[in-house]
């Protein structure tokens, strides 16, 4: 009779603190002990050489989101959680929708129904259009107790954004309740206005989605949005950070003492502004909001990262296929202004649905950019891809780390192993993807989910309606190698206060 499912024989182990080497004992989908000469396992898997990881948990993604106008992106729950699991990633958060003039309840009433097809473990940060009394008052409370413990609004976008004082009521709303708000900033105003003289100008190539959105208007919004959160004395988390004066602000903000936090995405440390001039209409594959930046971003991002001022980094995963970015103006609700065609049928900048693909990529890129070439080490690798993000987002000890008690979610990686990247050999549903032959160093060989061996040599075996609904508890400051950050709470406040 086994002592354990499953046990991982001489791997190195990383955790978000450090890094050694022992055997992993999995049973019952925790793990049941790490250490030297445990019992035996029904299944004994050699990881000499390999890297024994906690799951990745992507933060921010966008699976299967639906429109207010009921249209579905490519992207299903299934597909996208293939690719998550396939890329070492065992949890994700996406996005349930509020459109303006529907209450919570009535938007997407079937959203959770959809989720329950995802092979990976998930969860949901709530969009507020339009908070209402009563879904200030009654609703968000009601998804709070069910462990739905953040809320996104965004501060551009024609059908989402809101204004100042809709935002100020939401971060009120969740200082009650110790939610977290997560927010995307740009001037609303300041694009629409730039959008306007570009096409009249008849500037209206993908790249002129960039010259409407310079890093201006994303330092504007980000410090409004600072600004708002102190008044309120609400702790935020700063959605995809694109260059270095926005994390810049982060950081004086931060050491002032605000509870404010900030993840960047794969995409702006490995692309460019430059990617958006690419002939054929091919640019429109890298529109993504806010826009891709000169390519000297990339190292004051990475100076943000060491420096802990960002400290998450997701995908944004936001795939619409190629062929209907070229086809379908106006297919997504991430866009800007009315659609308008140019002579030969694509459409102009504005009306390209934003967000690019890359929840499978997100670790082997990362891996590649910060371990491989010696930026980060290997625990600050954990932090940024699953760490963090577990206790920022209420799921600390249970997912995110290696320990006895925690979810058996458990990545084993060969970093030596170099692929080239190439969307024929991808599990998502988008017909490309932005690292289309990147030789990437480091790859996840096995991923596993709660115990079960879902992906192996980059088969999946998961079944879909395996992956479980994560219930949060609330938001955490991480505190990495027992530091507590300045004047940050490291719990959420307690219903009720204000
Ligand atoms: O371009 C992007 N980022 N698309 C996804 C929506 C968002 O703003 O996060
Ligand atoms: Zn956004
Ligand atoms: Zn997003």
């Amino acid at each position: 009779m086994p002592d354990y499912d499953i046990v991982i024989r001489g791997g190195r182990i990383v955790t978000a603190a450090e890094v050694f080497t022992a055997d992993l004992a999995i049973r019952g989908g925790t793990i049941a002990a790490i250490g030297h000469d445990l019992g035996k396992g029904r299944e004994e898997i050699d990881a000499t050489g390999r890297l024994v990881l906690p799951g990745g948990i992507d933060p921010h993604c966008h699976i299967e989101e639906v429109g207010a106008d009921g249209s579905v992106q490519e992207e299903s729950f299934v597909s996208g959680s293939r690719a998550a699991l396939a890329g070492g990633t065992t949890s994700f958060i996406c996005f349930k929708p509020q459109w303006r003039g529907q209450t919570l309840a009535q938007s997407a009433p079937d959203y959770e129904t959809r989720a329950a097809r995802s092979l990976a473990d998930y969860s949901f940060h709530q969009i507020i259009t339009d908070p209402t009394p009563e879904v200030l008052a009654t609703e968000i409370p009601a998804l709070a107790a069910r462990g739905i413990r953040s809320l996104k609004v965004f501060l551009t976008y024609d059908p989402l954004r809101l204004t100042d004082g809709d935002f100020l009521k939401v971060l009120a709303s969740a200082r009650r309740l110790g939610l977290l708000v997560t927010v995307h900033c740009e001037n609303f105003d300041a694009i629409a206005w730039q959008q306007e003289a570009l096409l009249a100008a008849g500037l209206t190539d993908p790249v002129h989605h960039a010259w409407a959105r310079p890093p201006v208007v994303e330092r504007e919004a980000t410090l409004r949005a600072m600004a708002l959160a102190e008044l309120v004395d609400q702790p935020l988390q700063i959605f995809h950070v694109s260059c270095g004066e926005v994390a810049e602000e982060i950081a004086r903000a931060k050491a002032r003492g605000q509870k404010v936090w900030a993840e960047t995405c794969t995409h702006y440390l490995t692309h460019g502004v430059d990617d958006l001039e690419r002939p054929d209409f091919e640019g429109a594959k890298f529109v993504c909001s806010p826009a891709l930046r000169d390519r000297s971003e990339a190292a004051r991002l990475w100076e943000a990262i060491r420096a802990g001022t960002i400290d998450i980094i997701s995908s944004d995963h936001c795939g619409f296929s190629f062929a209907t970015a070229k086809k379908d103006p106006g297919a997504s609700s991430y866009g800007q202004g009315a659609a308008m065609l140019r002579p030969d049928g694509t459409p102009a900048f504005n009306a390209i649905p934003n967000g690019a693909p890359g929840i499978e990529n997100r670790l082997t890129v990362l891996f590649s950019e910060g371990v491989s070439t010696g930026r980060i080490d290997l625990p600050t690798f954990v932090r940024l891809t699953s760490a963090n993000a577990a206790e920022r987002y209420g799921l600390g000890g249970r997912k995110g780390t290696l320990m006895p008690g925690a979810d058996a979610d458990v990545v084993l990686w060969d970093p030596e192993l170099e692929r080239t990247i190439t969307v024929g050999e991808m599990q998502h549903a988008i017909d490309y993807t932005p690292w289309e032959g990147y030789r990437a160093r480091g790859w996840p060989v096995m991923t596993i989910r709660r115990g079960e061996i879902v992906m192996r040599d980059g088969v999946l075996l998961a079944q879909p309606g395996s992956g479980r609904f994560l219930a949060r508890g609330p938001y955490a400051a991480i505190a990495p190698r027992g530091v507590v950050p300045n004047g940050f709470d490291t719990v959420g406040r307690g219903s009720g206060q204000t």
